[in-house]
């Protein structure tokens, strides 16, 4: 019998500040999808910034295994991609793994679907086993692709047969990035052309790659909600430069806001408009923070924050449009309502129960624990400021986002504190224990 990996497991002091400057390591969603098209644009594409993280190793794998060279992927490196073209990838020998990560699992199907006479089999840990894939079969179906799957195509294993896929236009139920984008990639080997229409306007960065790399692409409606793809268009291989993860940088953002004497410089942070709901909430609690040397490069802007305590935060409130802008920042969020003078909510959530866990019920269960005051909901949370945790024994229960928001909390906590699966950060955020240890005075 195969033994179980042994959890990693961290204690924490209490008490203590954050002092100095870090910068975060590259944008997630950025690198899945410079490895992706640089995999399939005609020529060499060079990364610069990539995520070293378990997240976009998983991509880099399966791509690998239908015969894309990347080269290694390494902390400072350059990594590069030898192009295959638009319908260069070949049938792999084995089982694509996806790991922990949704993206890789929902792009592959947008992009694999369309591979003609080609057999593809995705399998990813329990969690994304658990996760639901229909969001992206049911569309790709409409395209005439071929996916299937444990409960009708909803969960993986799943196995995907290459077809000859045509133009749709396709209305996404939910404003999902990941969705979207598998619609376009999709949509560049189909024939004719594909129009996604977005209920709101989910992360763009797949629309700011696919113009950088030369597709047709056309953005139309209120807020870029309407995307069209004319395929036909080869894409040619890009030099791109990865910024900071801003859903990394969140947890400092926080930090620096909730304990005392702290003073963080962040550097080199995407700022792109359909991330930066953080910003938003931070200006709502009345948060003292400054952005400067902003700039674009390679299609995103980025650039520099710096964020120092603040005390007598008010309380927020999220819903509607700006969950997208900052779905990924609310477990943090979560904790630092438990420090605004009054009641926080968080509503139109209900994405949340199906992340890498139910973020709404493990947040609220692991906070419980420290004394916080937080009543969930179906599609939401409200959080009752309390100014006060308890050190506890805490659970990332394998979430890498949970992993780091404790940690912060466990600073803030007035006792010492443990988090079993700690290490869930490298997901994400490989040396985020490394910097936090740095930051620390
Ligand atoms: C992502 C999109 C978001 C986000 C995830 C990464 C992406 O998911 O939560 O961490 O890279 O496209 P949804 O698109 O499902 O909302």
């Amino acid at each position: 019998m195969l033994s179980k990996e042994p959890k990693s497991f961290r204690t924490i002091t209490s008490g203590g500040k954050l002092i100095g400057t870090v910068k975060v390591p590259g944008d997630k969603s950025i690198s899945h999808r410079a490895l992706i098209f640089g995999a399939i644009a005609e020529g060499e594409t060079v990364i610069k910034g990539l995520l070293p993280a378990e997240d976009p190793i998983s991509t880099a794998s399966c791509l690998r295994a239908m015969g894309v060279r990347i080269s290694p992927i390494d902390n400072n490196q350059m990594v590069k991609v030898e192009g295959v073209g638009l319908d260069g990838l070949r049938e792999p020998d084995a089982i694509l793994n996806c790991g922990n990560s949704g993206t890789t699992m929902r792009l592959l199907l947008g992009l694999l679907v369309g591979c003609k006479n080609r057999h593809f089999v995705l399998i990813g840990d329990s969690s994304l086993q658990r996760r639901p894939m229909q969001r992206v079969g049911q569309p790709l179906r409409l395209m005439g692709g071929k996916v299937n799957g444990r409960s009708n195509g909803n969960f993986a294993p799943l196995s995907v047969s290459g077809q000859q896929l045509h133009g749709a236009v396709v209305g996404t139920p939910v404003a999902s990035a990941q969705v979207k984008s598998a619609i376009l990639l999709a949509a560049l080997n189909a024939e004719g052309s594909t129009k996604v229409i977005e209920p709101s306007s989910s992360r763009d960065h797949s629309e700011r790659m696919l113009k950088g790399f030369g597709a047709n692409i056309e953005i139309s409606g209120e807020l870029g909600r309407h995307i069209t793809v004319n395929p036909g268009a080869n894409l040619k291989a890009q030099q791109i430069v990865v910024p900071g993860d801003i859903s990394s940088a969140a947890f400092w953002l926080v930090a620096a806001t909730l304990i005392p004497n702290s003073n963080i410089t962040i550097e080199n942070v995407g700022l792109n408009p359909t991330r930066t709901g953080i910003l938003e909430v931070m200006k709502q609690i009345g948060a003292n923070y400054k952005i400067f040397n902003t700039k674009d490069i390679a299609g995103e802007p980025i650039g520099d924050i710096k964020v120092v305590h603040t005390s007598n935060l008010k309380p927020f409130k999220i819903d509607g449009e700006l969950m997208p802008r900052l779905i990924d920042e609310i477990p943090i969020l979560t904790l630092a309502a438990c420090f605004c003078d009054g009641v926080s909510h968080i509503n139109d959530a209900s994405e949340l129960r199906i992340k890498e866990t139910d973020r709404l019920t493990v947040i609220t269960r692991q906070l419980i624990k420290m004394g916080a005051n937080i009543i969930e909901h179906p599609d939401g949370l409200t959080v009752h400021g309390v100014h006060k945790l308890n050190g506890a024994s805490l659970d990332s229960e394998t979430d890498h986002r949970i992993a780091m928001t404790l940690a912060i909390a466990s600073i803030i906590a007035n006792h010492e504190s443990t988090i079993t699966g700690s290490d869930a950060s490298s997901v994400s955020y490989p040396a985020f224990w490394e910097d936090l240890e740095r930051l620390r005075t």
